[in-house]
C-alpha cells in the first residue's frame, strides 16, 4: 500500500504504448497529454512500450510533442513485445525506474499482454496504472470497441472488394487470411461485410467435409467464385488452399492480408474512441481510481477493473458467424 498512500497530488503521469499497434493509437497518446497538462500534471513519454521503459526510454512530452498525429497511424512512442517485462523481477525493475523518473502513475495503451502485465504490476506493488484499449483484436473486457478495430476491418474490407473482382473474374475460390490469433473479430466482420461465402475463426470448430460439400453443391448450381475469410489462429490460408482444391478439383488461390491491417489513417471512429478514452484515463488519474481499465460501453465511458478486461470474445460472433453462412 505504500506506494498510493505517498501520493499527495500526481505531479507526473507516464504514457507508453505496447504490442500490436493499431491505427488511432496516437489520438489516445495526444488526448493523454493534452488533457494532463489541462490538470496541471506533466507526462513523460515512455518510448517502446515495457521494453523501452525496462532501458529507460524515458522523453518529457510537451503541447508541441502531440500536434500533428491525431491522423496517422502507428505510434510515436513505438512500440514493441517485452520477455523481460513478463517476469515479476522484470515488473519490479519497471517499477524502480518509474519511481527513479518520479512518475506518480502510468497510462498503458494496448491488448492483452499489455494489459497482463499492468494489471500484474498493480497487484504486485500497488503501482498507479490505468489501462487503454488499443488492439485491431477487439477482445478486451470493458469496451465495446478497442482502439484501431474500425480502421483495420476497413483496410481488410478495401483489400477483398479488390480480391472480389478478380475471384469472380476467373472462377476461383479465394481464402483470405486475415489478423486474429485467438480472436475471430476481424474475420467476422470482414466475412459479413465482404460478402464472403465462409468464414473460419479460432473460437469456434471448422469442419472440412461440410464446407467443400457446400462449394461442390454450389458449383453445380453455377455459381463460380467463393471468397472464405480465415482468422490466422484459426488455419493458414495456403493449407486451406490446398486441400479445398484437392478436396473440389477446383481452383483456389490464398491471400494473406496480414500486417497491411495493422498501419494507415485511422478512421473517424477510431480517433474519436482513442480521444474519448485517453481523456477519461486522465480523469481516472485525476480521481485516483488505479488498477482501472477505460472503455466505451453503448456510447457511454466506462470504468472495470483491469485484472477482469484482459480477454473477452466478440460478443456478435455467433450472430455474425451464422449470418455470413445464411446469406452464402
Ligand atoms: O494483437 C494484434 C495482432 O495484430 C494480432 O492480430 C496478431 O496475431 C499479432 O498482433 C501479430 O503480432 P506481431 O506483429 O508481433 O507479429
Amino acid at each position: 500500500m505504500g506506494l498510493l498512500s505517498g501520493i499527495s497530488k500526481i505531479k507526473k503521469i507516464g504514457i507508453l504504448t505496447s504490442g500490436g499497434d493499431g491505427p488511432g493509437m496516437n489520438a489516445a497518446v495526444r488526448a493523454v497529454v493534452r488533457c494532463a497538462f489541462k490538470n496541471d500534471m506533466e507526462v513523460d513519454g515512455i518510448m517502446r512500450g515495457y521494453a523501452g521503459l525496462l532501458k529507460e526510454e524515458i522523453v518529457p512530452l510537451n503541447h508541441r510533442s502531440v500536434s500533428n498525429i491525431i491522423n496517422r497511424g502507428g505510434t510515436i512512442l513505438k512500440t514493441a513485445r517485452s520477455k523481460e517485462f513478463s517476469t515479476d523481477e522484470g515488473k519490479a525493475k519497471a517499477v524502480e525506474i518509474l519511481k527513479k523518473h518520479k512518475i506518480d502513475a502510468l497510462i498503458v495503451i494496448g491488448g492483452d499482454g499489455t494489459y497482463r502485465g499492468a494489471s500484474r504490476m498493480y497487484e504486485l506493488f500497488n503501482y498507479p496504472v490505468v489501462g487503454v484499449p488499443g488492439t485491431i483484436d477487439n477482445d478486451l473486457n470493458g469496451t465495446d470497441e478497442t482502439i484501431g478495430c474500425y480502421t483495420a476491418v476497413n483496410t481488410a474490407l478495401d483489400a477483398i472488394d479488390k480480391i472480389r473482382d478478380t475471384a469472380h473474374s476467373m472462377e476461383r475460390i479465394f481464402i483470405i487470411e486475415v489478423m486474429g490469433n485467438k480472436s475471430g473479430y476481424i474475420a467476422v466482420e470482414v466475412a459479413l461485410g465482404a460478402g464472403a461465402e465462409d468464414v473460419i475463426v479460432p473460437e469456434r470448430p471448422f469442419d472440412y467435409e461440410k464446407m467443400c460439400h457446400d462449394i461442390k453443391e454450389g458449383n453445380k448450381r453455377g455459381k463460380i467464385s467463393w471468397m472464405i475469410v480465415v482468422a490466422e489462429g484459426a488455419g493458414k490460408a495456403h493449407e486451406i488452399a490446398k486441400t479445398i482444391t484437392t478436396m473440389t478439383n477446383l481452383e483456389s488461390r490464398f491471400v494473406v492480408l496480414g500486417h497491411v491491417q495493422r498501419g494507415g489513417t485511422p478512421s473517424g471512429q477510431d480517433r474519436i474512441l482513442a480521444t474519448r478514452l485517453g481523456a477519461a484515463a486522465v480523469q481516472l488519474i485525476k480521481e485516483k481510481k488505479f488498477g482501472k481499465a477505460v472503455g466505451i460501453v453503448q456510447d457511454e465511458i466506462n470504468v472495470i477493473d483491469l485484472k477482469d478486461a484482459t480477454s473477452k470474445e466478440f460478443k456478435h460472433l455467433d450472430e455474425f458467424y451464422r449470418l455470413v453462412k445464411t446469406l452464402t
